[in-house]
């Protein structure tokens, strides 16, 4: 596919939080027309002040209108809010691509028609704004394997969904990392027993190690925990003591639950 083809789609962002707003800006970034995309949110004031500030108020759409309107749909809203959306009615070709931890394909596409939706988790936000992000995805897909390209992710494409449960943890590992000491012998151990039988985990958590920032570390952690999520659930874990692997599975059990 070349790019002029690509950027005649229409995408729509359904849930411009911290993702969607990155994604949205790296495509700008990248040339993509500002009047292909729309986005949506829940009415946040704080996030109506984020868009203000980046210039994307003009994109501002509500889901009925971009669900009809796109011929791409970008899902970034919380795990927890995607049933409450409802019936998406779409077209069964209609390229979905979920950010979600923990919602499965087969319920994504239930929910939307769609027989054509592909998961990705990537690191978070500031990794995608800073063209950094390590992203697993699922299953692999011409069409968004191009726009990750386009935004620089550097991805692996899983060939089993159960592993984007790892995908999941590996998403969070920067600000886990901002925690604990990824090079202690404990913390070596511990990925290594968690990894299990997905082998690429070690080479992802190397490459998170690299991912951690050197200065507001809290507000890098607070930007990449989603509330009620995965990462929240861990770093949370990690507070209380615990050590890297229990808090891993934690993070494992808390995803389990959002599915
Ligand atoms: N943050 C990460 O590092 C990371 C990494 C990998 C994957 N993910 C996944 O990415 C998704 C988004 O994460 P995030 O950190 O960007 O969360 P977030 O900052 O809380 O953003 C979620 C957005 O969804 C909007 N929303 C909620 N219900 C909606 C609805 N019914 N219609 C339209 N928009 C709605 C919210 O609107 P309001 O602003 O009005 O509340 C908010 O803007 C999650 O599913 C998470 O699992 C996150």
């Amino acid at each position: 596919m070349i790019k002029e083809d690509f950027f005649k789609n229409k995408i729509g962002v359904i849930g411009a939080g911290n993702i969607g707003r990155s994604v949205i800006l790296k495509l700008l970034e990248k040339g993509y027309p500002y009047d292909n995309i729309q986005l949506s949110y829940n009415g946040s004031i704080f996030t109506f002040s984020a868009l203000f500030d980046d210039n994307l108020v003009d994109m501002i759409s509500d889901n009925s209108r971009l669900v009809k309107d796109s011929s791409i749909i970008l899902l970034s809203v919380p795990p927890q809010s995607f049933e409450k959306i409802g019936d998406f009615g779409l077209d069964k070709d209609t390229l979905v691509i979920s950010f979600m931890a923990g919602i499965s394909i087969d319920k994504i596409k239930k929910q939307t028609n769609s027989e054509n939706v592909v998961r990705v988790i990537p690191t978070g936000p500031d990794t995608i704004k800073n063209s950094c992000a390590i992203a697993g995805t699922y299953p692999g897909n011409d069409v968004a394997d191009f726009l990750f390209d386009l935004l620089d992710f550097d991805y692996y494409v899983i060939d089993n969904e159960d592993k984007m449960d790892y995908m999941v943890i590996a998403g969070c590992l920067p600000a886990v990392y901002c925690r604990v000491d990824p090079h202690s012998n404990e913390s070596i151990r511990d990925i290594q027993r968690f990894a299990g039988d997905f082998d690429e985990f070690i080479e992802i958590s190397k490459k998170a190690e690299k991912l951690v920032p050197t200065d507001n570390i809290d507000e890098f952690v607070k930007q990449v925990s989603t509330p009620g999520g995965v990462t929240e659930a861990i770093i949370s874990s990690l507070d209380q003591g615990n050590s890297l692997y229990d808090s891993l599975m934690t993070g494992i059990k808390r995803n389990n639950e959002l599915s």
